[in-house]
């Protein structure tokens, strides 16, 4: 997958065009991942994903929500791929010169059938949704030239791989790391069981991971070719049971464009938090654990690569997450759309969202 950064120029300046309007509907369900304000994020993430190249504005037709925005010329094949594959999109419609919706076919947005992301329940699991948007933002932030191969994402606090999910459905590869080695299994059980019903090519084991003759845990990789698509290479994940602070030493050399993932709210669970390995009264905080591993994470990216973070801003600020970017030399993108994250989940946990970029270096590539 290639950087979508060239793909929104709207039209060529010297010749007279006609501006085309269109509607995006924003599916109903958006409203239960971000309890309000759906319709405010949504547009935010076209905003980004569209590059700027157009205003995007939250409007309502008869009671019912949707984006607007206008570009020169009719949106091409793949500008109609990027509103497709838009956390909440629902349908698009062209605002005719009478003011009449004509319904604007777009092409499929997943290689996948989306119960992959579905079908798993379970507790502390991040909204399909939601983890979509944080993908989608984060892509848009990298700045790497078209590859052959298709870019890997790492979530390195996978949890059952809702991330790898999406990437996968996407078209992307997938990597992890998760503390919890149960969910590691849960996740190859799953995988296991929903590849073989789909009747898809595809590898899928779980194995331990040892070095120096100590263990170092489990890992769980797969393979999967994507269904009527036999041009297109096959996809991979690989997870590791393991502390996320060891990401580096666990995928080795291997670096990634980009790598998005949902901390640990530190809400309390009991006596502990779903805060992993940080020790004394940092425990029951994500703030201890992101500092130590934000770096490690810093230094798996490409240069151009994003890192987009989740995260309860009950005990860790914007300007905190920042500093932290700072400190191990990415870029945060902070103006206008990328503000626009913040929405409540639940009476203790206020939701933000965070994206930063590793620059380029003229010397490396
Ligand atoms: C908010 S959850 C992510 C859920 C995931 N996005 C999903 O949908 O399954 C955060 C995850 O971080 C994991 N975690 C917390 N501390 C960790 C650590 N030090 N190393 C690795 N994983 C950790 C937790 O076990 C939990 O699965």
């Amino acid at each position: 997958m290639s950087g979508p950064s060239a793909l929104w120029c709207a039209g060529h300046a010297m010749r007279e065009t006609v501006p085309m309007r269109y509607l995006m509907l924003i599916a109903p369900a958006s409203n239960r991942a971000y309890a309000q304000g759906a319709d405010r994020l949504a547009a935010a993430e076209l905003a980004i994903c569209t590059h700027a190249r157009t205003e995007v504005e939250v409007t309502e037709l008869a009671g019912v929500g949707y984006l607007r925005f206008a570009t020169e010329e009719p949106l091409s094949a793949a500008q109609l791929l990027i509103v497709a594959r838009q956390s909440t999109f629902l349908a698009l419609f062209e605002l005719t010169a009478e003011d009449l919706l004509r319904p604007v076919p777009v092409p499929a947005a997943t290689l996948f059938d989306d119960d992959l992301l579905t079908i798993p329940k379970y507790p502390g699991k991040t909204n399909e949704q939601f983890t979509r948007l944080l993908v989608n933002i984060t892509l848009a932030a990298v700045q790497r030239p078209a590859a052959d191969t298709p870019w890997t994402v790492l979530d390195p606090l996978a949890g059952r791989g809702t991330t790898a999910a999406v990437a996968l459905t996407l078209g992307l590869n997938a990597a992890g790391v998760e503390g919890d080695q149960k969910s590691v299994e849960a996740m190859s059980a799953f995988w296991k069981t929903w590849l073989r019903r789909k009747r898809l090519k595809h590898s899928a084991d779980m194995s331990p991971v040892r070095r120096d003759g100590k263990s170092l845990g489990r890992r769980f990789d797969a393979t999967v070719q994507p269904p009527d698509a036999p041009e297109r290479p096959r996809l991979e994940l690989t997870v590791f049971t393991g502390d996320t602070r060891q990401s580096a030493k666990l995928f080795g050399k291997r670096r990634f464009e980009a790598i998005v993932t949902d901390a640990p709210y530190g809400v309390v669970h009991g006596a502990s938090t779903d805060v992993r390995g940080v020790s004394g009264k940092r425990d029951r905080s994500p703030a201890g654990l992101l500092r130590e591993a934000i770096p490690v994470w810093a230094s798996q990216l490409k240069p151009g690569g994003a890192l987009g973070i989740s995260w309860n801003t009950h005990g860790l600020t914007r300007e905190e997450l920042a500093e932290m970017m700072a400190g191990a030399g990415l870029e945060a993108l902070q103006d206008g759309p990328w503000l626009r994250f913040g929405h409540r989940v639940d009476s203790s946990i206020q939701r933000d969202v965070l994206v930063a970029r590793r620059p380029i270096d003229q010397n490396e590539q």
